[in-house]
This record gives structure tokens, C-alpha cells and sequence, in this order.
């Protein structure tokens, strides 16, 4: 029982040792050593009410590197102390420089507590599922390989003609996520114009970026790429895939369904909020 106001700080190693496996339940990490790793870096993103660590914590991070985005990776504390300590963790990432606090994706109950605190909504996303990963192809309208460290700066470039601010990744967030992730390009006379990134957990796909050149869109280079990621993830042992897209996005959303995905009922909200003192 806590007697008294519960008292939050920063995780040590044992106590981050014991909140990792909630986090790898909850799909937060892939595995327990992404927090070692993490925390190795960045001592203060794991959160923790101290002497209840595993009733209540949350994970922070760096929402884009280079920039002033934070995020709340993830919150866990009961119905009564979520405002208290998403208060404290708002604190902790004001301490370490940040002045927007980016939000997980959140279903419409876990938005509560950010809504409270003043978050607004950057943008609605819907769930997409795919069963019985079969074979797929796309028409050869390019070469898909897959990436390499070499090719962080021309995914850059595709981020940033195709996605707005708060979704694009810059070269040093690719450069870190290549070695952890599946990733292929679409390459054609040797310009990169496309690209998506895959990744798979006990079965379960996911797809987490697709994006085309604008210049080379509505040629099937999206399809191809998908048709890469998917059979990846098939000969991976992939029974599933998800993944999430704007609710807005009708070209994401066609190309999708084409492929078979279908809509899951719950949606998930991106949320933000500026903290600068
Ligand atoms: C979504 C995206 C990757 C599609 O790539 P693409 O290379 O244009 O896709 P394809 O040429 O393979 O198109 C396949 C099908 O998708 C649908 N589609 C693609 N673009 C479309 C558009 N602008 N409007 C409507 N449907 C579209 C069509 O059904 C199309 O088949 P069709 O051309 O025979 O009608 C591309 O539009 C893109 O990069 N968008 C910006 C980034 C983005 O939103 N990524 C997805 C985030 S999850």
C-alpha cells in the first residue's frame, strides 16, 4: 500500500529489469535489452512510481532526433494516480530540453488522461489487419533490395517530400533503426524513390512505413514494396500483419485493401502538446 503521495523518479537498473517484461508484453520493446540499451543512453526515460515500479511506469523517449519532440512511448499507473504521473513525466521531459510532447497512439479510453492534461489531437489513424500471409507479388516496375546503412539519407528524402513534420524521420532516426529493422528500397536508374520497413514479434507482422517518391507514385512502386515487406514477412513465420494508417489517406487506404487488409474496429489517436515553461 502507498501511504502518502506516491514519489516518482527514474528507474535503476534492477527496477528497469523488472518493468522490462511488462513492457515487452505490452509491445512497447521488442526485447528486454532495447530498454538496457535505451536507458544506457537516456537514464531518465524509464519512469517508475518508487517501491511500485511495475503498478506504475512510463517510457519516455525522443520522439524525432534533432529535434524538440518528445514522447510518452508508454504510461501504466491505475485510474486515481494516471494524471499525477503523466504530470511527472511531462516534468521530466521539460527537464531534459524538450517543448512538445508527442503522445503513443492511444484508443479513444487511454486518450482520457492525455485530454485532461491538455493534449490535442495531431491525427486519427485506423488499424489495418491482414490474416493467412500468402504469397504475394507486384509487377516488376522497379528494383526492390534490401536497404542499407548507405541509404538513410535518400529514405530522408522520401520522408521528407512525403510526410508531414510529426510523421517524418530524419537521417539520424533512420541510421538507428536500420540495423533493428527489415527494411527495402525501391531503387530505379539508380535513385532510390521508394522504400517501407517491417517488422515481426512471436508471428505477429507489422508494417511500419511505406512511402513513394511523389514523382514516381500510381506507378506500382508501392505495391511492390508492400508485396517485398509481406513476403518477408511470410518466410519470417508471419501468421499476421498490421498496421496503422491516416484515417484520411485514401491512397494508403486503397492500396491496402487491394492487398487484402482489412479494418480493425477500434482507432487510434496521435496527440501532442506543447510544455515549454
Ligand atoms: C501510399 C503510397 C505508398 C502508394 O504508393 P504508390 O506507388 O503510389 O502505389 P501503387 O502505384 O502501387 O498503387 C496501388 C494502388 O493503390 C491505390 N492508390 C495509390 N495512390 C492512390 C491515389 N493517389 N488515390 C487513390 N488510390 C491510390 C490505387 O488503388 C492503386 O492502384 P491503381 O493505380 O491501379 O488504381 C504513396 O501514395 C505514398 O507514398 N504516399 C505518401 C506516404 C504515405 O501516405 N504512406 C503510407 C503511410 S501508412
Amino acid at each position: 500500500m502507498v501511504i502518502g503521495k506516491p514519489r516518482y523518479g527514474p528507474a535503476n537498473s534492477d527496477v528497469a529489469a523488472l518493468v522490462a517484461p511488462e513492457l515487452v508484453k505490452a509491445g512497447v520493446i521488442g526485447r528486454a535489452s532495447d530498454l538496457h540499451s535505451q536507458l544506457a543512453s537516456s537514464p531518465w526515460a524509464l519512469q517508475v512510481c518508487l517501491g511500485w515500479p511495475r503498478r506504475t511506469h512510463g517510457l519516455l523517449d525522443v520522439w524525432r532526433r534533432g529535434t524538440r519532440m518528445g514522447a510518452v512511448r508508454h504510461l501504466e499507473a491505475r485510474s486515481g494516480e494516471r494524471r499525477r504521473f503523466l504530470c511527472h513525466l511531462l516534468d521530466v521531459l521539460r527537464d531534459q530540453g524538450f517543448e512538445l510532447a508527442v503522445s503513443p497512439l492511444l484508443t479513444d479510453r487511454a486518450a482520457r488522461p492525455f485530454t485532461r492534461m491538455g493534449f490535442g489531437e495531431i491525427e486519427r489513424l485506423v488499424v489495418l489487419k491482414k490474416d493467412q500471409l500468402r504469397s504475394a507479388s507486384g509487377d516488376r516496375v522497379c528494383e526492390i533490395r534490401s536497404a542499407e546503412a548507405t541509404d538513410a539519407q535518400a529514405i530522408a528524402a522520401i520522408d521528407a517530400a512525403c510526410f508531414d513534420e510529426v510523421w517524418r524521420l530524419r537521417s539520424p532516426d533512420i541510421t538507428a533503426m536500420l540495423p533493428e529493422t527489415t527494411a527495402f528500397v525501391a531503387v530505379r536508374d539508380g535513385r532510390t524513390i521508394g522504400y517501407n520497413m517491417v517488422s515481426i514479434s512471436r508471428g505477429a507482422g507489422t508494417v511500419g512505413r511505406l512511402a513513394v517518391m511523389p514523382d514516381c507514385q500510381r506507378q506500382g512502386v508501392g505495391s511492390a514494396l508492400l508485396a517485398a515487406g509481406l513476403s518477408w514477412l511470410r518466410d519470417a513465420g508471419g501468421t499476421s500483419v498490421t498496421l496503422c494508417t491516416q484515417r484520411g489517406n485514401v491512397a494508403s487506404r486503397r492500396l491496402y485493401a487491394r492487398f487484402g487488409f482489412e479494418l480493425l474496429p477500434d482507432e487510434l489517436a496521435l496527440m501532442q502538446k506543447e510544455i515549454v515553461r
